[in-house]
């Protein structure tokens, strides 16, 4: 296990191919390397993204992109290097000698005699498209009006009352922005930072944070999303643990002693399943006294989260199917009742509480309709009404909170310490 994880972190910061002693390389630009009008041979080292990858039978052809132009260079590479590292969208180094080239489509290519894959492209890998999603926005996804407010700063003079025209604010979450893109490519992520105006001092609360979300077409049930989120959790910190042991080790060995068997034990069970209604009930039954009594139809707190997975023998739980009236308007109506739920999911984790929050959405037009007119918000999200309009299909996403994440793997207790500038009420040092 050791040594297939050696050979893989080898392979991954070695070259693609064997690399012959030769004197040291010039670093160029694509822009400075295109336009060398004499290219005769000399080497050069240039670094970009990998834009197109044309295999041969003998030669491989890539175009490399670094920003400088907005044409590529070619570079030609024997069929000997390895073509799955070499995706589309990942980070190569390629040195070689920088030639004439016969085809009349470019002055110069670049003969490679290294590629180096600096960083490799996932997306494609999982399918995953990534998008940037704003951190201005006007909407607020969660309803819950944790919001900071942008405005210019007085001293700027703006001809209308509103900068945009009508107020605006930090993200609270690129979800929606997310499902529009859905209707595009099929599967969606963004990884950014967001901002909540939550008035919590709690060991699990920031004011920015940052928010990994995905969001996924043609999914029709909270199964395949949970698949989605029990892959994502197990595969990142499989990761993290093979990329980067030392420090996970320190933490563990300082700050957490008996972490990494608490965190061996999450990976090697498979998550539990129970619903929000068996959740109350078994809050109900509990020997422990609650500082926030629970019934039917309450949110659950992180003393009752945590009591969840203690229950659940420190294996992550999900919960799903919460009240309707807890979850915010874009979440999928399970016409059930008389207890009236949502097709929603949060994860729970063990020493945190809640990891994950993700949900089906709801892409029927009328039940949205009837949601978004009881809060008042039919008018602000007409654009949102038209993706059910127009070729909606069924879909569903979570959002899984980094810095959370790094305390569950870390064995961390306080969120603050996770991150080097935590921001909080009452506190924005620097
Ligand atoms: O459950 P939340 O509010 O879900 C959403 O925002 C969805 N729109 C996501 C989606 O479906 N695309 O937030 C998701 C996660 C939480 O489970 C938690 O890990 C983290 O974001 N989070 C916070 N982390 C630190 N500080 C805070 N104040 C946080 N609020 C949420
Ligand atoms: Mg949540």
């Amino acid at each position: 296990m050791f040594g297939a994880r050696c050979l893989l972190r080898f392979l991954r910061s070695c070259s693609s191919a064997p690399c012959p002693k030769h004197k040291p390389s010039v670093k160029l630009s694509v822009r400075d390397a295109l336009g060398d009008q004499n290219a005769s041979g000399e080497r050069v080292k240039v670094q970009g993204w990998i834009r197109s990858v044309r295999s041969q039978k003998e030669v491989l052809f890539l175009h490399v992109n670094d920003g400088s132009s907005l044409e590529s260079l070619q570079v030609v590479a024997d069929s000997s290097f390895d073509s799955r590292q070499l995706a589309f969208g990942s980070s190569v180094e390629v040195q070689g000698q920088l030639v004439k080239s016969l085809s009349k489509r470019q002055n110069v290519e670049l003969k490679a005699e290294k590629i180096e894959v600096v960083g490799n492209c996932d997306a494609k890998d999982s399918g995953f498209v990534h998008i940037h999603t704003p951190v201005i926005t006007s909407n607020d996804c969660e309803g819950a009006g944790e919001l900071f407010q942008v405005k210019p700063s007085s001293k700027i003079k703006v001809p209308e009352e509103n900068f945009f025209n009508v107020p605006v604010f930090l993200t609270v979450s690129g979800q929606l922005h997310l499902e529009v893109m859905s209707g595009a490519f099929t599967q969606v992520f963004t990884f950014g930072p967001t901002f909540r105006a939550e008035n919590s001092q709690s060991r699990r609360h920031l004011a920015e944070f940052y928010m990994v979300e995905a969001e996924i077409s043609f999914l029709e049930s909270l199964q395949d999303l949970m698949q989605v989120m029990e892959g994502l959790f197990k595969t990142t910190t499989m990761t993290v643990l093979s990329n980067c042991p030392e420090d996970v080790e320190l933490c563990h060995k300082f700050i957490a002693p008996g972490q990494k068997d608490r965190l061996e034990h999450m990976l090697k069970n498979n998550f539990l399943i129970i619903s929000y209604t068996e959740a109350v009930e078994i809050l109900k039954q509990a020997s422990q006294n609650f500082t926030f009594t629970l019934e039917w139809g309450a949110d659950l707190h992180t003393e009752h989260e945590k009591y969840l997975v203690k229950h659940c023998g420190n294996i992550p739980v999900f919960v799903i199917n919460y009240p309707l009236a807890l979850k915010p308007f874009y979440m999928r109506d399970n016409e059930d009742s008389p207890q009236h739920t949502v097709a929603a999911v949060d994860l729970l984790v063990p020493g945190v509480g809640e990891l994950f929050g993700g949900s089906l959405r709801e892409e029927r037009y009328h039940f949205l309709e009837q949601r978004l007119a009881r809060s008042g918000l039919t008018e602000a999200y007409q654009w949102y009404l038209d993706l059910r309009r127009f070729g909606s299909v069924p879909h569903g996403g979570f959002g899984m909170g980094f810095e959370r994440y790094l305390q569950c793997i870390l064995g961390i207790d306080n969120i603050k310490d996770v991150i080097p500038f935590p921001r909080f009420t009452h506190s924005c040092l620097l």
